[in-house]
């Protein structure tokens, strides 16, 4: 039986699934899907909201053979494909692959960091106490250590930044639980996966070498499924788009103003330069119109309004600042001006020169 056929009304999902009635579109799509896997290339498919899209794709993923990664949009849909639909295709076609769910860092126990919380003590409130004992109590029977099985902690608690690692704070291969560690073993898991469950976050955060964890394992994957791929463009901006804000060049203006008062009042240039600045700054947001409040870069970048507030950062300030730490005594503030700025130039310079859609 071929992908679509696995679909029909003598299909081994129409005896599994309540309600089952074979869908065309469903069909096409698990055929389109099939022959792209089979050939390679690129599809990008729209059906309507209730379709069956997730089957129609889990049944030639799982038939392909190949390593593939499904990435979801979010959290929650990645459990619901892991735990529910998935385990339903992979009894109806009798395929023994290997299956993974991995999500970032943050979402899984550290237990290191569990003990070393219960051993300091210091807690926020008695309510903090009572979470960390329930979770103390599911460490004890959790297999995957992913938080979202302990519905008893709120997912906002503020214990879960105590009892989770961050890039930062985690002892990696010098950790003394490393052999327990639930992140590292659900890496490793994904590693060895057929068919990898991930979400969008995830995904941009390793493309954008923010997170690692699958990165390695990127190279042996032969397709990628992106389910709710709409949500794609939003999530990918956040990670690899850059972005300049009024308020960045409105606190470079301000802060210009107080250091040129405080450490170069013989550089009355500096201040008018950075007034111009602030003014400039006005104009954009201004000619951004007041319903919405941030543009791409590239819809605003021919504007005179756009070129006015970053020229003032490029050509005015920096130089001027410059000048005014290398001609008098001591002058600390703006010293360090001339740096601060640079990280917004640097940012404005990504913008104007890459073209990247910044937000
Ligand atoms: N051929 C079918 N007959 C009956 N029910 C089906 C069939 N295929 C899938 N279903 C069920 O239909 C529901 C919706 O399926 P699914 O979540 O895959 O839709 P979708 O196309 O991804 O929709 P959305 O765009 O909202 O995500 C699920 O409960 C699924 O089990
Ligand atoms: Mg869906």
């Amino acid at each position: 039986m071929d992908a679509a056929e696995l679909l029909g009304p003598t299909g081994p999902l129409a005896r599994r699934v309540s309600g089952f009635a074979p869908r065309p579109p469903q069909q096409r799509m698990a055929q389109a899907v099939a022959a792209t896997l089979e050939e390679g290339g690129v599809l990008i498919v729209e059906a309507g909201t209730g379709t069956g899209k997730t089957f129609a794709y889990l049944i030639p993923a799982l038939l392909s053979g190949t390593r593939v990664i499904i990435s979801t949009g979010t959290r929650h849909l990645q459990d619901q494909l892991f735990h529910q639909d998935l385990p339903v295709v992979r009894r109806a076609l009798k395929i023994p692959a290997r299956v993974a769910l991995l999500k970032g860092r943050s979402n899984y126990l550290c237990l290191y960091r569990l003990q070393a919380t219960e051993q300091e003590g210091r807690l926020a409130s008695r309510a903090q106490a009572v979470e960390l004992r329930r979770i103390r109590r599911w460490a004890g029977r959790t297999r995957s250590g992913d938080i979202a099985e302990i519905t008893d902690v709120p997912e906002t608690s503020s214990i879960w930044p105590r009892v989770t690692s961050t890039v930062d704070n985690c002892l990696g291969q010098e950790c003394p639980r490393l052999e327990d560690c639930f992140l590292a073993r659900a890496r490793g898991a994904a590693l060895a996966a057929d068919v990898l469950v991930i979400n969008h976050h995830l995904f941009c955060a390793d493309l954008a070498l923010k997170e690692t964890g699958f990165a390695e394992l990127l190279p042996g994957v032969e397709a990628v499924i992106l389910d709710e791929a709409h949500q794609l463009p939003e999530i990918a901006t956040h990670f690899f788009g850059r972005s300049l804000s009024g308020r960045q060049l409105t606190e470079l203006a301000r802060d210009t103003m107080v250091e040129q008062a405080r450490d170069a009042a013989d550089f009355p240039e500096l201040r008018r330069r950075a007034e111009a600045l602030e003014s400039s700054e006005a104009a954009l947001r201004e000619s951004l119109g007041s319903a919405e409040r941030r543009a791409l870069w590239r819809e605003v970048a021919d504007q005179a309004a756009a070129r006015e507030a970053i020229e003032p950062v490029d050509r005015r300030i920096e130089p001027v600042a410059r000048g005014a730490e290398g001609s008098g005594p001591a002058r600390q503030g703006i010293g360090k001006l001339p740096s601060a700025h640079r990280r917004s130039g640097a940012t404005i310079a990504g913008i104007d020169g890459g073209g990247t859609p910044a937000r």
